[in-house]
């Protein structure tokens, strides 16, 4: 089948079976014409817990198909690609988060979403780069132990002021970003601002000249698109699937990715084959035992609750 009838037979498929399919911003462009949603973390996670479908068809990673069962446990969870695993969420476990635990046990334990079900029931609350700062803010009176993203802890830490334990793990693709990146982009791409997603290192979000999720990203590219004088431009410091998303919709704007080596394999590994054999067969399904669930269920929520309060987004 070619792409045009595997999207047919998707949609028919996902009406016939009341499935909703939501779609993380780094998957390839070929899903979007089946997604019923795209977006970054946070929404996703806020899309997977207010459905009313029977089933959800996750194109992104293990730990967004793994929260969206969490969050919505009665409905058939679908991954499209059983292989699609994030390294940053395996960088932690339930035992040496224990460990960690035991050292400050008057800590704050707070995880980004990028972990596991067993790393999240033994949190107090999830965020995400969307509103990760309002978390630790929130939090900042009390020790903090942040795992597993060593940069999105260590920019919190910067923000706030908090007294934070940081974890020692990291996003390959963003933790790849380097000054040397920047000085090239910013050569070949003069007059432009440069984004950066705080998966970053230090010294990339140091120069940076703004710093956001990926939503947040593109909002701040498309709000300000018509505030540009001439020449200016945006050089865009996350996947490359953001800028490339970006340029296609603005073809005529300056919009550049930081470096073509930030591509998350892992997320690529979801087609549109892979996406109609998920429906028809309904593979590969995800569980999750219940005394986990229910615990990761509670910092999930304590997130979202404190997303509204604060009109996270
Ligand atoms: P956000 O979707 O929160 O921006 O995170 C990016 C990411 O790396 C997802 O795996
Ligand atoms: Fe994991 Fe990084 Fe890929 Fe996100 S971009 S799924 S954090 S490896």
């Amino acid at each position: 089948m070619n792409d045009k009838e595997l999207v047919e037979k998707i949609i028919e498929l996902k009406k016939k079976k009341n499935a909703v399919i939501l779609v993380h911003s780094y998957q390839r462009q070929e899903i979007h014409p089946v997604a019923d949603f795209i977006g970054d973390s946070l929404a996703l996670a806020r899309e997977a817990a207010k459905t009313d479908a029977d089933m959800i068809v996750f194109c992104g990673v293990d730990f967004m198909a793994e929260s969206a069962k969490i969050l919505s446990p009665k409905k058939k969870v679908i991954l499209p690609s059983a292989d699609a695993k994030c390294p940053m969420a395996m960088m932690a476990n339930g035992d040496s988060l224990r460990k960690m635990k035991k050292k400050y046990p008057e800590a704050v334990v707070i995880t980004y979403i990028n972990s596991s079900a067993e790393v999240k029931a033994e949190s107090d609350v999830v965020c995400t780069s969307a509103n990760a700062v309002d978390i630790v803010e929130f939090y900042k009176e009390k020790k903090i132990i942040f795992t597993p993203d060593k940069h999105l802890g260590s920019y919190c830490k910067e923000v706030t002021g908090a007294d934070i334990v940081l974890w020692d793990g990291y996003c390959y693709v963003h933790d790849e970003f380097s000054i040397g990146d920047i000085y090239i982009a910013k050569h070949e791409h003069p007059n432009c601002v440069l984004l950066v997603h705080p998966e970053s290192p230090k010294d990339v979000l140091e120069i940076a000249d703004f710093i956001g999720s990926t939503s947040q990203i593109t909002r701040f590219v498309e709000e300000n698109i018509g505030k540009l004088e001439d020449n200016e431009g945006f050089i865009i410091g996350t996947e490359v699937e953001i800028g490339n998303a970006l340029q296609k919709k603005y073809p005529k704007e300056r919009i550049y990715n930081l470096a073509d080596h930030a591509v998350c394999t892992q997320m690529k590994r979801t087609t549109l084959d892979k996406v109609y054999n998920a429906l028809l067969n309904e593979e590969t399904e995800i569980f999750v035992d219940d005394d986990i669930r229910i615990k990761a269920l509670k910092a999930l929520d304590t997130m979202l609750e404190l997303s509204e309060k604060f009109g996270s987004k």
